[in-house]
């Protein structure tokens, strides 16, 4: 456990924000932009359980149904930059209560990037979880992608998720 907590800790200094943009020649739209934000979510403020799922199994019970409204800051620390915010549901969908499958929509007002990615796939409450971008509206009109979620913090009712973007978009899009 102290080996995985330093491993986050590690993940934090390495992964310190930081935008690669690649352009189409001539163009405005990127052809891809890789960065990293931070999820700062808290169970009873800024995520609920809306149905509990079926009792008696674990923490979290299969088919529990939750709503939340995150915060995403610049850095795994509570007092960064607030950037955006990630709105969603999600469905516990392991008997252990630890995968879910969530469907959300980031907003971002970053300082050149403005708009909403959409993301869909199964997360996990301690592990990296790998999700799709199904696409986006402003500047992020078109992306496609992935979004991987990697636990920093779990400190309950504090949990903090560092969240990697690599968006690309299609050639139609210049
Ligand atoms: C959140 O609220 C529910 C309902 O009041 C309560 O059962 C639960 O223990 C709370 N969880 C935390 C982590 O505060």
């Amino acid at each position: 456990m102290a080996a995985f907590f330093f491993q986050c800790f590690l993940a934090v200094l390495l992964f310190s924000p930081q935008f690669i943009v690649s352009s189409h020649p001539h163009h405005h739209t990127p052809k891809s932009l890789h960065f990293t934000l931070f999820q700062h979510e808290t169970v009873n403020q800024t995520i609920y359980t809306i149905v509990n799922g079926v009792k008696g199994l674990e923490t979290n019970p299969f088919g529990t149904f939750f709503t939340f409204r995150d915060p995403i800051k610049l850095t795994a620390d509570p007092a960064s930059k607030l950037v955006g915010i990630a709105e969603g549901t999600s469905v516990t969908t392991s008997f252990d209560g630890m995968r879910a499958l969530t469907v959300a929509k980031v907003t971002l007002n970053l300082e050149r990037h403005k708009g909403s990615i959409s993301v869909v796939g199964g997360s996990h409450t301690i592990q990296p979880a790998e999700h799709v971008v199904t696409g986006g509206t402003g500047d992020f009109m078109f992306v496609q992608g992935t979004a991987t979620t990697s636990p920093v913090q779990l400190k309950p009712p504090a949990f903090i998720y560092k969240v990697e973007f690599h968006l690309y978009w299609p050639p139609y899009s210049t």
